[in-house]
């Protein structure tokens, strides 16, 4: 890719400040864009194919040397030909020719695990391919790529009206989308997806690629790639090598197909070169990825209720939930590792929901949205905007309305659902007397088997033990606390000791052998057999509320919140003009950009950048689940032994920066001003958590793995040089 040195008449722009001459190439609405403050460009997740102009602007005053066009392009290879979403759910980015390709290794973790044997723990020791034929398959997983990014509003918008009511809306929409999508110019092994930004009014098609055949290459010892672990997650300073390295593999023309060994490596459009000139305060960075979810555009009153009520409710269940699964873990080594990994997923967003919390309470976040709907308000009647009066009234009557059904449901979701396990179980046996009832004998068959085999699962890493005394806890908490008229009559007065006792002596559904027992027999006789289970009929009253009660009316209610929040996004856009508004994330691919920064997240204390080698010997405990470190890793360490990775004697490992991320992200690609790989994206800091609602450049960074470190763990610790070797290492600031 070339660069443009657009980057010079920008930055002449910005010292000289005078209104740009006819003949260059920047509009003369392009000064209007340029800002004095750096942090009033920084914060946002933006569509890669709708760069040109204000964020092309942005990135070049932050210190790019890229246009829009090196990021992204549909008939030149880019930088979007690396960036591949992973399973789904992360991100990851093509390293080399042969469709090497790097994300978390926390998002890797499954596929790891799966590979896994009391023998082969390659959780523990580490796992590298010398050789393709030494590369694991893995079946259930897929990689995305984005091959074209159009816009479809006006399409999806044909034959709606305003004055129709929001579900005629919504149903032309979908028959619109449907049509678009079958008669989308595309190659047979490419997908058509039509998605929603701006809150429904912008719809994008993206063109995509899935590739099947995805191998696992490497993957450092948990006691790297999870260095810190619960304890450090969310936190800076941070130590962690959070990284794993798969292949994607094509067939024979390069194109997707199921796993077979005929297949080879896959050829990228383009792949990141890998600067090992490392980062200091002040450098570009961009974030390319996946961006889950976010909110930024919330009312006031939607994030009070957030931060208020639903945050409360959930962070005060997984507490209980965690400190007894966790009295359990220390004493019993089954049990701890059992429970590890469920236990590292409930304290993941129980812990970011703590700081979400406190970071929206310290930063002052609703009283400045209610500020900025008072202007909102002043604006709207003074021009007099009719269709835009109601909206924030509007918002305050649904809030109010879906408060005690939002609450039930949390309840129901955490406890009934999520963290006591018997009652998940219930909900698995439920969903089959469902499906006998709607289905007959057929979809009874189906859902058995697909229920038996997650049992196996499930049962595999139960202990009675420990989810005894969380289903006393948190059916306690429950019934006290979760709003009463979604509550059945079992739950309403009684002793939840006794309660407890009598269930788990008698259910049959504590252990795999009673479950697959209870699920035997005719339709008829597994129905009967459920309902005389005490578990069961538990459960089932608390499902049935749900299903019948609770859900529909959160439905009927969101589909109006939604509906108030399309016409909000709309209305804001409108009557601030100048402000950046970027589309709330819903897992499209995103740009996101900032630069290296340090941040105060106390008085008196300032952050520094980044972290060092030096900073995970400080953290070791021998023989610690979280904190202990590989021998070879001292090793090096005593010996200083970084070959081309160190930096002034020292291991840089973990840097930060103000990159607006969010779950989904983990594993993207943080890019240097040339366009070249220069950190692996994993977490954010505890105090900017609140980003999701509230993004903040003074507070809210991104954590990300040095690539240097990642190169050193490959090279140095693993001895893996033919991953090396594969990749194009650069020096671009030499
Ligand atoms: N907080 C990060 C994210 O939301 C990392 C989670 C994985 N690490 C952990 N220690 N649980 O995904
Ligand atoms: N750790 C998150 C992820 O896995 C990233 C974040 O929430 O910052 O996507």
């Amino acid at each position: 890719m070339k660069y443009i040195k657009l980057y010079f008449l920008v930055a002449l722009l910005i010292i000289s400040c005078k209104p740009i001459q006819e003949s260059t190439s920047i509009s003369s609405k392009s000064t209007s864009l340029i800002k004095q403050d750096l942090r009033e460009i920084q914060g946002g997740m933006w569509i890669p194919s709708l760069l040109e102009g204000m964020n092309e602007i942005e990135m070049l005053q932050l210190g790019s040397k890229m246009t829009a066009k090196d990021i992204y392009d549909v008939n030149n290879s880019s930088l979007k030909d690396a960036i591949v979403h992973f399973n789904g759910g992360c991100t990851s980015e093509i390293i080399s020719p042969n469709g090497l390709l790097l994300t978390n290794h926390h998002c890797g973790y499954s596929a790891i695990q799966s590979h896994s044997t009391v023998e082969k723990d390659y959780l523990t020791d580490g796992f590298w391919a010398m050789n393709y034929e030494e590369e694991l398959p893995n079946p259930s997983m897929n990689v995305t790529f984005i091959k074209r990014i159009d816009d479809v509003t006006s399409e999806v918008f044909k034959g709606v009206t305003a004055t129709m009511d929001e579900a005629s809306k919504l149903k032309i929409i979908s028959q619109n989308i449907e049509k678009v999508a079958k008669t989308t110019q595309k190659e047979d092994w490419q997908n058509a997806n039509i998605k929603p930004i701006y809150h429904g009014n912008q719809y994008l098609l993206f063109v995509t690629e899935t590739f099947d055949d995805l191998r696992l290459v490497g993957a450092p010892p948990t006691s790297i790639g999870k260095f810190g672990s619960d304890t450090d997650n969310w936190m800076w300073p941070r130590h962690t090598g959070d990284f794993s390295m798969f292949r994607i593999y094509a067939d024979a023309n390069n194109h997707p197909a199921e796993y077979s060994k005929d297949n080879v490596p896959y050829k990228p459009n383009h792949y990141l070169p890998i600067s090992l000139d490392g980062v200091e305060e002040g450098d570009f960075t961009l974030v390319f990825g996946f961006p889950g979810r976010t909110n930024e555009y919330l009312p006031a009153v939607g994030v009070a209720q957030i931060v208020n009520v639903l945050n409360p409710a959930r962070i005060e269940i997984r507490d209980n939930s965690l400190k007894i699964t966790d009295s359990f873990m220390r004493k019993d080594a089954d049990i701890k590792i059992k429970y590890a990994s469920k236990y590292a997923s409930t304290a993941n967003y129980w812990k970011k929901w703590i700081g979400e919390n406190q970071g929206i309470q310290k930063s002052n976040a609703i009283v400045k949205k209610r500020e900025l709907e008072a202007e909102f308000t002043k604006i709207v009647n003074e021009k007099d905007l009719e269709a835009y009066k109601t909206l924030l009234s509007d918002f305050e009557t649904l809030y109010t309305q879906i408060e005690s059904v939002a609450l039930a449901r949390e309840y129901w979701s955490e406890v009934a659902y999520r963290n006591v396990e018997l009652l998940g179980i219930t909900f698995r046996a439920y969903q089959l007397e469902q499906a006998y009832l709607k289905g007959g004998e057929p979809a009874f068959n189906k859902v058995r088997e697909s229920a038996l085999n997650t049992f196996k699962g499930i049962y595999k890493n139960y202990s009675l033990k420990v989810d005894k005394p969380v289903f006393e806890r948190l059916v306690a908490l429950y019934a006290e606390k979760s709003p009463k008229e979604y509550l059945p009559s079992t739950m309403k007065g009684v002793n939840f000791t006794e309660l407890t006792n009598n269930i788990y002596a008698n259910s049959k559904l504590t252990s795999l052998e009673g479950a697959e027992k209870l699920l035997s027999g005719t339709p008829e006789e597994v129905i009967k057999k459920l309902n005389d289970d005490r578990a069961y009929a538990f459960g089932k009253e608390l499902h049935t509320i749900f299903y019948n009660n609770l859900e529909p009316k959160f439905q009927a209610l969101n589909l109006q919140i939604e509906a108030v929040q399309k016409q909000y996004m709309k209305a804001l856009k409108e009557v601030f003009p100048n402000n950046r508004f970027f589309p709330d994330a819903n897992s499209t691919l995103r740009v996101t950009y900032g630069q290296v920064k340090g941040y105060e997240p106390k008085d008196g204390i300032y952050y520094n950048t980044t972290t060092y080698l030096d900073g995970v010997m400080e953290k070791y405990v021998p023989g610690d689940y979280e904190f202990d470190v590989p021998k070879k890793l001292v090793d090096l360490y005593n010996a200083k032994d970084y070959g081309q990775y160190g930096e002034n004697g020292k291991m840089p490992v973990n840097f930060i920066g103000t990159n607006h991320t969010t779950g989904g992200n983990s594993g993207s690609p943080a890019i240097d001003a040339q366009g070249n790989l220069i950190g692996l994206n994993f977490d954010r800091v505890w105090e900017g958590t609140m980003s999701d609602m509230n993004y903040d450049p003074d507070i809210c960074r991104n954590i990300m793995v040095d690539i240097r470190y990642v190169l050193f763990i490959i090279d140095k610790y693993a001895g893996a040089k033919n991953l090396i070797e594969e990749m194009t290492l650069v020096h671009p600031k030499k």
